[in-house]
């Protein structure tokens, strides 16, 4: 069964300079978590334990975010605070973190392709955590794991944008097998409004099958010269079958100020205040 899932966070996170400039993207807290600690804990949820990241220079903080620290475990052993280090204990405990690195930045299909060092030849999820993804429910993972179970083929979730905004994503058009659920036929990356095959578009969830490095080895490089999963995907699609899901839950695009400023007072509100009242609980 699925137990990987790999974390591609090799990106520079330009948009938040100077906050990225000695601090990886992936590690700005929404609230009192880094970003990257919700997509690992979607991922545990789901079932995927054996977490594994694709990463690059400048990352080692996420490294020792999920590792222990003696030091301050030290610090504050015995004392009210331990409780907040609850959270990030549990994850640390639960999974294991393997890292590799992508030494060039060729695109996310090269970063997925960087990954089978640590995938081998199994079934694995992908988690783009600038996209946070919750629900109220089983997280979006956890439900693509379930389709997974029943179809044994990739996976993409996808949500409709509005058509002003599809230029950002991988684009869709599949035929429709039971509602919320498509048998994908074509798949662009990024293309202009006017030539989106529909406005459903890719959100940075995958379970993908082992026979996509492969592909992606023979992916030549496609929009913005980066080698794309999403044009490894259509290929896999037209050998054999690739789902698109529309998954339930809210999405938030955390690799954009506004969307990050966004998902920050939602988690205050829904996350974070009835965490905490819990915590003053015990
Ligand atoms: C990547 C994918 C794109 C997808 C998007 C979701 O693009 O290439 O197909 O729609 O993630 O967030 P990026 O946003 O990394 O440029």
């Amino acid at each position: 069964m699925l137990k990987k899932c790999l974390f591609p966070v090799a990106g520079y996170g330009t948009r938040f300079l100077p906050a990225t400039k000695a601090m990886p993207k992936e590690m700005l807290p929404l609230v009192n978590k880094p970003l990257v600690q919700y997509g690992v804990e979607e991922a545990i949820e789901a079932g995927l334990s054996e977490i594994g990241f694709v990463t690059g220079r400048g990352k080692r903080a996420i490294e020792d975010h999920f590792d222990t620290n003696f030091e301050l475990e030290h610090q504050i052993s015995g004392t009210g605070k331990e409780k907040y280090l609850d959270s990030v204990r549990r994850v640390i405990d639960k999974a294991s973190f393997s890292y590799t690195r992508q030494g060039e930045m060729r695109g996310l299909g090269d970063a997925i392709l960087q990954g089978q060092r640590l995938v081998g030849d199994e079934a694995f999820a992908v988690v783009l955590a600038d996209d946070l993804c919750l629900n109220d429910g089983l997280g979006v993972l956890g439900q693509m794991v379930e389709l997974y179970k029943q179809f044994r083929c990739s996976i993409v979730a996808v949500e409709e944008v509005p058509r002003e905004q599809i230029h950002k994503f991988g684009v869709i058009a599949g035929n429709e097998i039971k509602p919320g659920l498509w048998q994908v036929t074509d798949m662009v990356e990024k293309p202009p409004a006017e030539e989106a095959p529909s406005n459903m578009a890719i959100i940075g969830r995958y379970i993908l099958t082992p026979d996509i490095f492969d592909l992606i080895r023979e992916t030549p490089p496609g929009k913005n010269g980066e080698v794309q999963i999403t044009d490894a995907l259509l290929a896999q699609a037209q050998r054999g079958c690739v789902l698109a899901y529309n998954f339930k839950g809210r999405r938030f695009d955390c690799g954009s100020v506004d969307g990050f400023i966004e998902a920050t007072n939602y988690v205050y509100e829904n996350v974070y205040l009835p965490e905490q009242a819990e915590l003053e609980n015990k």
